[in-house]
């Protein structure tokens, strides 16, 4: 590890955006594509969602696969200057290849990245923020001085096929960053990142099957416990509330106000849902970027993928003062503020 920089006044350094990279499995589905194996429709999906194409894995694709190959793009955007350097990989996920090992090592031997340290982050919908506070975390403390962060799931594998309230929600894809150890006071850096949980509404979303709980009951699963149960209109609320509320913190801890916000990059959940935050905090229609059209509830990919895809289409450029916003299951939610730095996605 080479330590080449300290943050403001000596202190710590901060954690720096150098790369960013996305990936979704090819074959988008539309929403007319789900209608023919289930009793929905193009117009009720759109109406009640934004949603009008999705990506999802390919028979076979598994979540490392998807995560490997944002990984790489990400890696390719930050230049070989940061990318030799990376000596930790973060990937933050719910859908591991397997229930055990965690899938980071096996992300990371398949990019060449050898023997660094390597783990997984399990907060659902929420992590890529809590991964981006692991990430910097490990920067600050001096454990790393660059770190590739994935945000990869392969959700659709959680979700029951002839459940059409979730079936038309959830899609697949990755997203992933390079961060270097930076000043505090440079395009790029990370502000403070606000994370909340609250485990008494676990059972909002949640897959009941699989995990130690139903193993440890010595029965097998109930048919359909291996799938994401979801109750949408509670959902709802606690997703607009957390956002809003997690966001007003981040913007506080960042020393700004909601009006030096230039873009809000919010957990692609739901158009609906994503309006109403924007609303609570009068970040106007102009200043909001979204893919949900076209990507669905990726998932923990969500953020960087619109990231990615924002800075790829000029929605976002270098210089924006942009707030993330994340809520998922858990439930856990999160916020933090970036300045974009001028990074070509990979
Ligand atoms: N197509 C057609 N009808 C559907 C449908 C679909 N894909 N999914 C549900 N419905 C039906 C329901 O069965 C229900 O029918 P009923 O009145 O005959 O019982 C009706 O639509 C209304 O269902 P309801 O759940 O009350 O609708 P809603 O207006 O709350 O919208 C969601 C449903 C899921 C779109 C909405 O609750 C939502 O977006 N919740 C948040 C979900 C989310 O973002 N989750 C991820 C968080 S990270």
């Amino acid at each position: 590890m080479n330590r080449p920089l300290e943050g403001a006044g000596g202190g710590p350094p901060a954690s720096v955006i150098a790369g960013i990279g996305a990936y979704v499995p090819p074959n988008p589905v539309t929403n007319h594509d789900l209608s023919l194996r289930l009793d929905t429709s193009d117009e009720w999906i759109r109406s009640r969602t934004g949603i009008s194409s999705r990506h999802m894995v390919l028979p076979g694709q598994a979540t490392s696969d998807l995560a490997v190959e944002a990984g790489r793009r990400a890696l390719e955007s930050a230049g070989p200057e940061h990318a030799e350097g990376v000596d930790a990989v973060v990937l933050a996920t719910t859908t591991p290849d397997r229930a055990c090992p965690a899938t980071a090592p096996e992300v990371a031997w398949r990019l060449g990245l050898g023997t660094v340290a390597a783990f997984d982050v399990s907060a659902v919908c929420s992590g890529f923020l809590y991964g981006l506070a692991t990430a910097t975390g490990l920067i600050t403390a001096g454990t790393a001085d660059r770190v590739l962060l994935i945000a990869a799931d392969a959700f659709t594998t959680l979700v029951d096929p002839r459940d059409r309230s979730t079936a038309v929600i959830f899609a697949d894809g990755a997203g992933a960053v390079v961060l270097r150890a930076g000043r505090p006071d440079e395009p790029g850096a990370v502000g403070p990142v606000v994370l909340g949980s609250d485990g008494s509404l676990a059972g909002l979303l949640e897959v009941p099957g699989g995990g130690s709980r139903q193993r440890a009951s010595g029965e097998p699963a109930r048919p359909g416990d291996e799938f994401l149960r979801m109750a949408g209109r509670d959902t709802y609320r606690h997703a607009v509330e957390r956002m809003a509320d997690a966001s007003r913190r981040a913007v506080k801890a960042a020393g700004c106000g909601l009006a030096d916000i230039d873009r809000l990059a919010a957990h692609q959940a739901n158009a609906r849902i994503l309006t109403t935050v924007a609303e609570h905090l009068g970040i106007p229609e102009d200043r909001r970027l979204s893919n949900i059209d076209r990507n669905g509830n990726t998932v923990a990919a969500s953020i960087p993928l619109l990231l990615a895809d924002s800075a790829t289409d000029g929605s976002l450029t270098a210089g924006h003062r942009v707030l993330l916003t994340a809520f998922g299951a858990g439930l856990a939610w999160g916020a933090a503020t970036v300045q974009w730095p001028d990074v070509k996605p990979g």
